[in-house]
């Protein structure tokens, strides 16, 4: 197991030294190494089984430090900058040669995120080089909102988790980009595409189902925990899988549920913010449960509700 602590001057140590560590962020935890150090970029690869052709996500303090990197030749994305970081947004931008090709898998542009969470902005803050991080979970499993999730999965693989608490968004960031003059949205996620209109107005979805290496990261089984996962209407579901000690996860209602041998409830007030930051827990807790199925009600497609249904759906059995 690693040794977990709030001690961000000796992850800033380790990260020198080339050595793995878990940062916390606003959406989900990242497996942290240096962005500049090609040895270091590969342990990322190795400690998660993540193939090649998925690239990373360069963290970095400030829009100042991300144009080191990458060039903001497109209005709209210097501006959903400028209005969204610090926050659950990454761009994707033409990089320059300090970007090494393992971190974007050989494409042209570079994806980099100014991460919500003070403990990391201090971390980055201190450090000459960005941070290479995807999020600190095996590849294909659901992503860690939370230190012991890191510590379980990867405990022995790295050297160091910071322990900033509970992810306050609980989702991956939404990744856009410019594609054919087009403001394109790659990947739903914390950052809801509400918000992102009113700053660069409208965009079109590619988001995909293949191993497009484009954006890999929407590979079907994505985000999968090991039981097997139905989303849909909830009563249906349960007259589908009369007999199974089921774990069901609800928004908002619950009178359905007294059958089944747990409930989680992603928001009794049908708060989609707060469903956010349940479900990736939730997930994690009834795939560890004594259930041998879980059912999980569909959210509203609207705001965050778009995305966690994506994660959802993923992770399904379909
Ligand atoms: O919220 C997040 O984005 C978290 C935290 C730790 O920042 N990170 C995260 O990283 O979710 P990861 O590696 O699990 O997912 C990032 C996804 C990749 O799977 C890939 O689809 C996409 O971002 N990506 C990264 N670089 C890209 C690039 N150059 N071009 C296209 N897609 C890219
Ligand atoms: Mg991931």
């Amino acid at each position: 197991m690693a040794q977990i602590g709030h001690n961000s001057e000796l992850a800033a140590q380790l990260l020198r030294q080339g050595k793995l560590v878990a940062i916390p962020t606003e959406t989900v935890y990242g497996l942290a190494a240096n962005g500049l150090n090609e040895k270091a970029i590969l342990s990322v690869f190795e400690a998660k089984q993540r193939p090649f052709f998925d690239p990373l996500i360069l963290h970095v303090p400030s829009l100042e430090a991300a144009k080191t990197y990458a060039t903001f030749n497109d209005k709209p994305l210097l501006q959903l900058a400028e209005h969204f970081w610090p926050g659950p947004l990454t761009i994707l931008l033409p990089k320059n040669v300090l970007v090494s090709a393992l971190i974007t898998s050989g494409l042209e542009r570079v994806a980099l995120r100014v991460p919500q969470h003070p403990l990391t902005l201090q971390l980055l803050q201190g450090l000459d080089f960005p941070l290479a991080a995807p999020s600190a979970n095996p590849f294909g499993y659901v992503s860690p909102t939370r230190a012991e999730h890191v510590n379980k999965q990867l405990g022995d693989k790295i050297d160091y988790i910071l322990d900033g608490g509970p992810c306050q968004v609980g989702l991956e960031s939404t990744i856009v980009g410019i594609e054919d003059n087009k403001l394109c949205i790659y990947r739903l996620g914390g950052l809801a595409l509400e918000e992102i209109v009113k700053v660069a107005g409208p965009y079109e979805l590619r988001i995909n189902n293949s191993s497009d290496p484009k954006a890999p990261g929407q590979l079907k089984n994505h985000y999968a925990p090991k039981k097997p996962l139905f989303v849909g209407d909830l009563i249906e579901l349960i007259k589908e899988h009369p007999s199974k000690k089921t774990a069901l996860i609800t928004f908002g209602e619950t009178d359905f549920a007294k059958d089944s041998l747990l409930v989680f409830n992603l928001s009794p007030t049908k708060n989609l913010q707060e469903a956010a930051l349940n479900l990736f827990n939730f997930l994690r807790q009834a795939d560890e449960s004594e259930a041998d199925v879980v059912l999980c009600s569909k959210l509203p497609e609207s705001g965050l509700g778009l995305a966690i249904n994506d994660r959802l759906r993923r992770a399904s059995v379909q």
